[in-house]
């Protein structure tokens, strides 16, 4: 089945992202946000986006307007129902990604094909909400999605051959490379990246070394591009608490719970870049660590990471 269209539901950093990725290879992609709210806010983000590309030399005036003309702006989710394949990216929350999918069985044509940018839920049981699970899927894009090339492809249990290799097919239309994963608890990378990213934590509250010197650690050590604490700021600290939770639900074992500190900055809406503030100040140019977040006795003076600082501007 070839894919003429493509609705992406959900306007924040991965829905905005994935849209810009699939209009800007030609598909006519509709953008609904998940949560209502005026869907000029969504366009306005978008537009700057990619202006702002266009400044940093990313791409052409001819491509932006290009990408610009395969968006459509959609209202409400019966637009998106007219797709070919709907890519669902809205808040990492079972309850709300079932209901959004129940509604939305209701409303497409049989043959769409159904696929959650979920970063650790099971895609069996958002399918389970559908009466279409042979033609549900994962596909898993990286923050953020203009510039990270992979998409994880994860066929549940009942997903068909067929929808898979649709789902492959286009993911190297819109220019980004496919792995095909099982469906298993925080498919590939964020098996391997959230308990890492979560005893990064856990040694910055043990007092190990200040948030910007593990940053620099990591970087300079392991030839990273970004260190955890910046990592985790990135992709938003709202997201890697819940990844956090629901791969401890599924999976147990000491290093997947939440640490105390990750909830506390949550709960004081401390969510990273998109907030402004997480582990990192973004007010300052460039950013600083926020002061006060290990033990008392952290030694903070070096705690400006001095590699960090050409990927945090
Ligand atoms: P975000 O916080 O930037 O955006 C979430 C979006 O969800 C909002 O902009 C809105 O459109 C929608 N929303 C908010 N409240 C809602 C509600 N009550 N009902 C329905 N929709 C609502 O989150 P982000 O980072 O874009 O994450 C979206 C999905 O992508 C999540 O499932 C996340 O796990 C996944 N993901 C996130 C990555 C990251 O690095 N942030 C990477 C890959 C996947």
């Amino acid at each position: 089945m070839e894919i003429r269209s493509v609705a992406v539901i959900g306007g924040g950093l991965m829905g905005s992202g994935i849209a810009q990725v699939t209009a800007r290879a030609g598909v006519r992609t509709v953008v609904v946000r998940g949560s209502g709210g005026p869907i000029a806010k969504l366009r306005e983000k978008i537009e700057k986006a990619l202006g702002s590309e266009l400044e940093r030399g990313k791409l052409t005036a001819e491509e932006r307007d290009f990408t610009l003309a395969n968006l459509v702006w959609g209202d409400a989710i019966d637009q998106a129902a007219e797709c070919d394949l709907v890519i669902e990216s809205i808040l990492e929350d079972i309850a709300l990604k079932r209901a959004l999918f129940e509604k939305l069985d209701g409303l497409a044509r049989s043959q769409t094909i159904f696929a959650s940018n979920t970063s650790t839920l099971r895609i069996g049981d958002l399918a389970a909400a559908t009466g279409r699970a042979e033609r549900f899927l994962g596909m898993h894009f990286f923050n953020p999605p203009t510039a990270m090339k992979l998409c994880e492809v994860i066929p549940a249990k009942e997903t068909t051959a067929e929808v898979t290799d649709t789902a492959r097919a286009f993911v190297l239309r819109v220019n980004k490379t496919p792995v095909v994963v099982r469906d298993a608890p925080g498919f590939v990378v964020n098996r391997l990246l959230v308990p890492y990213l979560l005893d990064a934590v856990r040694l910055l509250e043990e007092g190990v070394a200040g948030l910007g010197d593990i940053d620099t650690s990591m970087q300079l050590g392991a030839g990273l591009p970004l260190g955890p604490f910046a990592l985790m700021d990135l992709i938003g600290l709202d997201v890697c608490l819940e990844m956090s939770k629901n791969l401890y639900a599924a999976m147990q074992g000491p290093r997947l719970s939440p640490p105390a500190l990750l909830r506390k900055l949550v709960n004081d809406g401390a969510l990273g870049r998109k907030a402004g503030r997480g582990f990192y100040d973004y007010s300052q140019k460039p950013p600083v660590p926020v002061r006060g977040l290990g033990p008392r006795h952290v030694v903070q003076a070096s705690d400006r990471p001095a590699v960090g600082r050409g990927a945090m501007e």
